[in-house]
């Protein structure tokens, strides 16, 4: 059954979807899922913990105690654990490097897929960003959208992302690591990065953000 009150935007690194996602939560009221960060987590408990086996650093993860808030002054989306504010820690591209590789694994995103499902239906509508929200894990939204944009222009607005948290970046370094993430995403074999037969694609490369929440806006209302 569809459900409109499901709105997914997918895509690579670095088109958008994230500040998309934050902005229409804003105009629309509705709350926002940023699955990437659950594999930064799984991603950031493995450097934590020096290992690699995901039975152990699932022990490490209660399951009541993750939640997103949404900060009003930086308009960021912070992920929680137990009351500790991961975001300083899982937007580094070590982390993502790691999220990546542990994202091709089944019982990976079995876990995931359980949790993210749990934020459907609390209250509000939700927007879900990610790789597969369209095509597996929310396959009932009414509202697809997959998001593109040149591998130029997504190394240019990942750098900025990092500086504005602080960290230095080499661009050049940086596109090659976000091709080989994206190739890494495409070609798994387990919900590989497609857009939903039913998304609607967009290409972010030359729209500024109010420009492409207008756009989603006017689709949505339309
Ligand atoms: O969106 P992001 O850069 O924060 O995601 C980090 C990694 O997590 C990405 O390289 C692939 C993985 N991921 C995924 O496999 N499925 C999702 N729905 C979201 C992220």
């Amino acid at each position: 059954m569809i459900d409109p009150k499901i709105l997914t935007i997918d895509g690579p690194s670095g088109v958008g979807k994230g500040t998309l996602a934050k902005n229409l939560a804003d105009e629309l009221g509705w709350t926002v899922l940023d699955s990437g960060s659950l594999y930064r987590m799984v991603g950031y408990l493995s450097l934590k913990h020096n290992t690699k086996d995901f039975f152990k650093i699932r022990k490490k993860i209660n399951l009541e105690e993750i939640y997103f808030e949404f900060n009003d002054q930086n308009s960021n989306i912070s992920l929680f654990l137990e009351e500790e504010d991961l975001s300083n820690f899982i937007r580094n591209e070590e982390v993502a490097k790691l999220a990546s590789e542990f994202a091709v694994l089944p019982e990976v995103r079995d876990y995931l897929f359980k949790i993210q499902r749990g934020f459907r239906h609390k209250g509000k509508g939700l927007i879900a960003d990610g790789r597969d929200m369209g095509t597996v894990v929310f396959p009932e939204a009414k509202y697809k959208f997959f998001l593109t944009a040149s591998s130029e222009e997504r190394a240019r607005r990942r750098e900025n992302q990092l500086k504005e948290s602080g960290l230095s970046v080499n661009m050049r370094n940086l596109q090659e690591r976000i091709m080989e993430r994206d190739n890494k995403d495409s070609s798994r074999e387990i919900s590989p990065l497609v857009p939903a037969e039913d998304a609607i694609v967009i290409d972010s490369s030359n729209l500024g953000i109010y420009e492409l929440k207008s756009k989603v806006i006017e689709i949505i209302r339309s």
